[in-house]
């Protein structure tokens, strides 16, 4: 879909609605909603005087306009108390109307820029969230699927401002929103297609795409090259497959001091191996390579915005299937590092194909490396489908990376990395074992990875609890949420300024 903006009036612009707001307790309302009610004869202050919009966070109305506007239908949306009003609602609410649009089968809408009138907040800002919040809301995977024949689509949005002299300002926002979006809804893509279509093989074809399209570098090795690396915990992962492994590595050189690595969990399907998982929702480890799709989509639309710094992305591929060449619990693996590890359970494989990543993603000498990953179950029983956790090496990294998470609207958590923790992971044959028992098992994780990032400041974000939604919810929709592709284009973004 297009999203455009214009100087005018919005209660001349010609659209199958318009859409206006409200904050809770206005009788009166001003501005571009107070516009569109003059034109109306007071239809809107009507409806507000009897009672049946308030102005509530979330509630949207919809007023026929008679043919005293160009536009059929006008909706006014609630944006809540003004005081706490925020960018993320605007984009939270542009979602939501947005869907609300198409489920009214409305082609064509135009919009005022929620919370760049009274409200007060940056209209760029707003403008960029406008944008973000409709085409995340829209988003849906029907690729596999033939459309109900009474669907619409929304083709159009514009954002009518009356002032002309912002409307530049307005268009910059808009489209960077555009590209958070896109490449948001790209994660989803990867994230939602199953597992027998996005082999590790064609997960690197995708990442390949993006990089043609946007001018990255990219590389992708093979098990031969795996090989020749010692990356003996990959391949210790990989050989239970059919499906040959794949290391995509993306390259984006912006200059600047700054080194940024981004490392990403490619696990097209996770069957657990030879230690199975329950048949009950397997379906959904299709999406265990939401890590690595974030980081192949951050990549693509860092090159978009083209920050100064350098960033490296790095996702090792793979399969996780119980093959009869498969690892067997007991068996001990070689990393990359040459540190061993004793694999427990063969469910834990993410952070044994992430152990010889990070150790690749270390030896480009970067100034800060994060990766991301559906590591753990722990994390949702911690936090939820709320939060990513995050867990660290280095304060002063994940102050910035809260800071990024804090500008995209995705919610990041620190759990402690103490010391004694570490005991867990001992192991009596191997230098570490793959799992630390129940308790904490996001931590004990953490410290498995930890062990192969040596001194560089490291983040990891175990996105297992926010990566697939059951319902739609502001900007999130059903299946792959595209979590944490726009915190990590923030990141990069603010290490660029910061430098700067
Ligand atoms: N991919 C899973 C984690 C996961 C669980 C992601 C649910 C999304 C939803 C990971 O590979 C895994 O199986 N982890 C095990 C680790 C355990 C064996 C130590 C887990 O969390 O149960
Ligand atoms: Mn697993
Ligand atoms: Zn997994």
């Amino acid at each position: 879909m297009e999203i455009r903006v214009e100087a005018g009036d919005i209660s001349r612009y010609q659209a199958d609605a318009i859409v206006v707001n409200l904050f809770e307790g206005i009788t009166h309302p001003g501005g571009g909603t107070g516009a569109v009610d003059r034109a109306l004869d007071g239809a809107i202050s009507r409806v507000i005087a009897d009672g049946d919009c308030r102005g509530k966070e979330g509630e949207l109305t919809l007023v026929h306009t008679l043919g005293k506007l160009p536009a059929p239908r006008v909706v006014v949306a609630g944006l809540g108390k003004s005081d706490g009003f925020t960018v993320d609602k605007v984009r939270t609410l542009s979602a939501n109307v947005a869907r609300f649009l198409r489920r009214h089968r409305c082609e064509t809408a135009a919009t005022i820029t929620h919370g760049a009138g009274i409200a007060g907040l940056d209209p760029e800002a707003c403008a960029q969230a406008i944008a973000e919040g409709t085409l995340l809301g829209l988003y849906r995977f029907d690729r596999h699927k033939k459309p109900p024949e009474d669907e619409t689509e929304l083709r159009e949005l514009t954002l009518v401002e009356h002032d002309a002299g912002r409307v530049e300002t307005l268009r910059q926002g808009v489209q960077r929103g555009v590209v958070l979006a896109e490449a948001a809804n790209f994660a989803r893509d990867l994230a939602n297609e199953p597992s027998n279509i996005l082999t590790p093989t064609e997960l690197a074809e995708r990442a390949r795409a993006v990089a043609q399209e946007t001018g990255l570098e990219c590389e992708v090795f093979d098990q031969g090259w795996m090989e020749e690396q010692g990356m003996g915990a990959l391949l210790g992962v990989a050989r239970g497959s059919a499906q040959p492994p794949r290391f995509i590595v993306l390259r984006y050189q912006g200059g600047g001091s700054r080194r940024l690595a981004l490392v990403g969990k490619g696990i097209t399907f996770d069957t657990g191996g030879i230690s199975i998982k329950p048949a009950a929702g397997m379906e959904e480890m299709k999406g265990d390579m939401s890590g690595g799709a974030a980081v192949i989509a951050a990549l693509g639309a860092i090159a978009r915005l083209k920050p100064q710094l350098e960033v490296t992305g790095v996702v090792p591929a793979t399969e996780n299937m119980p093959g009869g060449n498969a690892t067997k619990p007991g068996d001990v693996l070689r990393a990359m590092n040459g540190k061993t590890i004793e694999v427990i359970n063969t469910d834990a494989e993410g952070r044994l194909i992430l152990a010889d990543a990070l150790v690749y993603a270390g030896q480009q000498s970067p100034s800060a490396i994060v990766d991301v990953a559906t590591l753990t179950g722990a994390i949702s029983v911690a936090l939820g489908n709320v939060a990513l956790g995050a867990m660290t090496n280095d304060e002063a990294l994940l102050e910035r990376v809260r800071r990024a998470a804090e500008a995209a609207g995705e919610k990041v958590w620190q759990l402690p990395m103490y010391d004694e923790y570490k005991e867990q992971i001992k192991s009596e044959v191997a230098d570490i074992k793959n799992t630390g028992g129940r308790n904490a098992g996001s931590i004990t994780a953490a410290f498995f990875l930890k062990e192969f990032v040596g001194d560089t400041p490291w983040v990891h974000l175990d996105m297992a609890g926010v990566d697939f939604y059951e319902k739609e919810q502001g900007v999130l929709v059903k299946g792959a949420s595209g979590i944490p592709v726009r915190t990590l284009v923030h990141l990069a973004l603010g290490m660029s300024r910061e430098a700067g």
